[in-house]
């Protein structure tokens, strides 16, 4: 299903990587570039995107499952980064196991909603379960995002393989890059495999050096580009951003 206005799915396969960092910072990207932007924590077991924003939530998606609240009445508005977001629940079996009839009333609700803004950004979960692919049938793009352990490459790449019959663009993010060459090296070894076993090259997105201002940032509940505006991984965040806007379509090269 693709919506008229853009939906961004952030996904990995593995946990750990930085996907939600990296969705809350693209968020408040393109937020700060005067976009409305929806955040939708689309984690089914490991929702946090409430907790790195300290957000003060009344519902979520716990209470849309089990149909105690509208998903739009779990809506929240961050104000420090302009972002509004639907937030998730953590450790809920319930959510976890959400039925098909469930993950489809969610997933055009999401759709719905996506309408009301400019943008809509999907922090998947992990995994490759029934429910992270669902999701990721909604997005137009999905951002891709690994480090360089193999553990994190060999899941970007299943997340590939696994999505490369839907309507989606795939492009990577590098994340956790000690430099630039060895972030492109981590690219490099993707898209052979991309390549070699999936005849595609999706391309990157780019690369997000590691910082310990990161989990510092999160330990303290404030988002990156609020708390180190000027640091180069929050630059890094503010290009990828700027690319998306710029390359509204980025047309994958032929492998
Ligand atoms: N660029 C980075 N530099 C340093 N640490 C990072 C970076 N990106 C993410 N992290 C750390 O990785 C951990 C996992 O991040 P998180 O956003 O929760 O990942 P995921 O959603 O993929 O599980 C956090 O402790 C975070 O501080
Ligand atoms: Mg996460």
């Amino acid at each position: 299903m693709t919506a008229a206005r853009p939906i961004l799915a952030l996904a990995s396969g593995k946990g750990g990587v930085g996907r939600t960092f990296l969705a809350v910072g693209i968020a408040q990207a393109l937020a700060q570039a005067g976009r409305s932007v929806l955040l939708f924590d689309a984690d089914l077991s490991a929702a946090n995107v409430d907790l790195q924003l300290g957000l003060h939530k009344q519902a979520d998606l716990g209470d849309v499952v089990a149909g105690r609240a509208a998903l739009a009445d779990t809506l929240v508005r961050d104000d420090r980064t302009g972002i509004t977001v639907a937030p998730g629940r953590s450790g809920s079996g319930t959510v976890g196991q959400a039925s098909h009839a469930t993950l489809d009333r969610l997933t055009c609700d999401v759709a719905a909603l996506s309408q009301d803004f400019d943008t809509t950004i999907l922090d998947l979960g992990g995994g490759l379960e029934g429910s992270v692919r669902r999701f990721a049938g909604l997005a137009d793009r999905a951002l891709v995002v690994t480090s360089d352990e193999p553990s994190a490459l060999a899941d970007a790449y299943a997340f590939i393989k696994v999505t490369r019959d839907q309507p989606l663009q795939h492009e990577i993010i590098v994340n956790m890059a000690e430099s630039e060459p060895s972030g492109q090296a981590t690219y490099a070894a993707l898209r052979r495999v991309c390549v070699h076993f999936l005849a595609k090259q999706p391309p990157l997105l780019g690369i997000v050096h590691r910082d310990p201002r990161v989990p510092e940032a999160l330990k303290s509940q404030t988002p990156l580009l609020s708390r180190h505006p000027t640091s180069k991984v929050a630059q890094d965040i503010l290009r990828l951003a700027r690319r998306l806007i710029d390359h509204p379509e980025r047309s994958a090269q032929p492998a």
